[in-house]
């Protein structure tokens, strides 16, 4: 098997002196969909805000053989670990394509931006429409959107999306997903922060159940959506 792009063990992180996530193990695979699924307050965006360096953290943290743990903020973004953020966290007063620019805006290749411009707007044409207004005044699903193609634009190695199908018509919800896949076969792999989980297991290859700042349960999603405790807790019962 290959080196993982990001290996997590045995890590421990929290705010302040509370702690949250204790000995968390995770490891992705480059082009893989990863889900990490669980109920309010387990402690996932914790985690990712872990990955991005946001907040201290103890264990081990690797990307790409890379130790993270001495990295700040921007030098993971400049590594190639992008987040779209819980609640989108676009820059309202700014026009689509102002904020499309802040997500490329360490890049140094701009026949590279050149074509991710031309690809984001291929995968979103609504944003190619919009790209003159004002991102804060657009639709929740054209705002995820928008606030992805952010990402994108950044050129990830590792793309995080945390609650993409929050609040959104389902619709919508199926729309993203199949971006996902374009995403991943552009060579991109994802780390999927939701909780629905339905819509989470539609794309992922494998998912992990946090609960309580621990991981519980880990598989391949087709194994995990058999799992008893799993269907109890996040699919319903049918
Ligand atoms: N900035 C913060 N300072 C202190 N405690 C926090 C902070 N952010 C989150 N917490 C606490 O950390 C725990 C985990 O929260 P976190 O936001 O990681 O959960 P989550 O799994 O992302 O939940 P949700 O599904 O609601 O987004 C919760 O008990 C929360 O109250
Ligand atoms: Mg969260």
């Amino acid at each position: 098997m290959t080196a993982p792009l990001l290996k997590i063990s045995g890590l421990n992180a929290g705010y302040g002196a509370v702690p949250i996530l204790s000995d968390v193990n995770l490891t992705i695979q480059e082009r893989e969909i990863v889900a990490l699924v669980g109920s309010n307050g387990a402690g996932k965006t914790t985690l990712l805000r872990a990955v991005s360096r946001i907040i201290p953290a103890t264990g081990l943290l690797e990307f790409a053989g890379t130790d993270l743990l001495p990295l700040s903020p921007e030098e993971a973004f400049a590594r190639g670990i992008v987040q779209v953020p819980e609640g989108r966290q676009l820059f309202g007063r700014m026009t689509v394509e102002e904020n499309l620019l802040m997500g490329c805006r360490l890049r140094r290749d701009p026949g590279g931006v050149r074509k991710s411009f031309e690809w984001v707007y291929r995968l979103f044409p609504i944003l190619a429409e919009r790209r003159r207004q004002l991102a804060g005044n657009m639709s929740g699903g054209e705002q995820q959107m928008c606030a992805m193609a952010r990402a994108l634009m950044a050129a990830p190695r590792l793309l995080i999306i945390d609650e993409m199908s929050l609040g959104l018509a389902p619709v919508i919800v199926d729309q993203l997903l199949v971006v996902l896949n374009d995403v991943r076969a552009q060579g991109m792999t994802i780390l999927l922060v939701e909780q629905d989980v339905f819509a989470a297991f539609a794309v992922a290859d494998r998912a992990y159940v946090m609960e309580t700042g621990r991981i519980v349960r880990e598989g391949n999603v087709t194994e995990l959506s058999k799992d008893p405790a799993v269907r109890d807790a996040y699919l319903g019962s049918d």
